[in-house]
């Protein structure tokens, strides 16, 4: 069975609700098992036990979170054939998708090997309190399933 991980930097915990969201878009009809973590639980090296890893970043200065950046990095030592990527973030509108381009031109750089990474998705949040607002979770599962679909895995 296809195997798939979502990793997430948590603060407030928007960036986490939304990894839920996705992972249940992918695991819908049983057909990719999917786990869902916090990134500083998951070593890089067990993060490349699945074929679908997704990950996901509220926007820092700059980009993504220090977490991420680290992992990004520490990607670039491993063996990326394979695998396939794709990158959500969290942001107030005015950053609205400068993380997940950031992401995944990281993710180019990192090896000529690696595929192209499935489109990214990107959520505006308001406030601190780290529930998505109930018209973005469908497009968090959608974003699950298109990953899965892209890949001719039915529900
Ligand atoms: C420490 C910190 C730094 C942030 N820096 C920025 C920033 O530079 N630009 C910006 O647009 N939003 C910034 N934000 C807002 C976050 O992008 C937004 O709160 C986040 O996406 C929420 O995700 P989370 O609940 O998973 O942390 C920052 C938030 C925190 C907590």
């Amino acid at each position: 069975m296809t195997t798939a991980i979502v990793v997430y930097d948590p603060w407030y915990g928007f960036t986490k609700s939304i990894a839920a969201e996705v992972a249940r878009g992918l695991s819908e009809g049983g057909r990719v098992a999917t786990v869902v973590a916090d990134l500083r639980d998951v070593p890089v090296d067990h993060l490349l036990e699945h074929e679908i890893i997704v990950i996901g970043s509220p926007h820092r200065p700059g980009g993504p979170s220090p977490e991420l950046c680290r992992l990004m990095e520490n990607l670039r030592s491993f063996d990326l054939r394979g695998r396939r990527f794709a990158f959500f973030d969290t942001s107030p509108g005015r950053s609205r998708g400068r993380t997940v381009a950031k992401m995944e031109s990281m993710l180019g750089d990192l090896n000529p090997f690696v595929s192209q990474p499935f489109l990214g998705l990107s959520v505006a949040v308001h406030g601190s309190r780290g529930s998505i607002l109930p018209g973005e979770i469908s497009h968090c599962r959608d974003f699950g399933r298109s990953i899965r679909e892209s890949l001719s895995i039915p529900a």
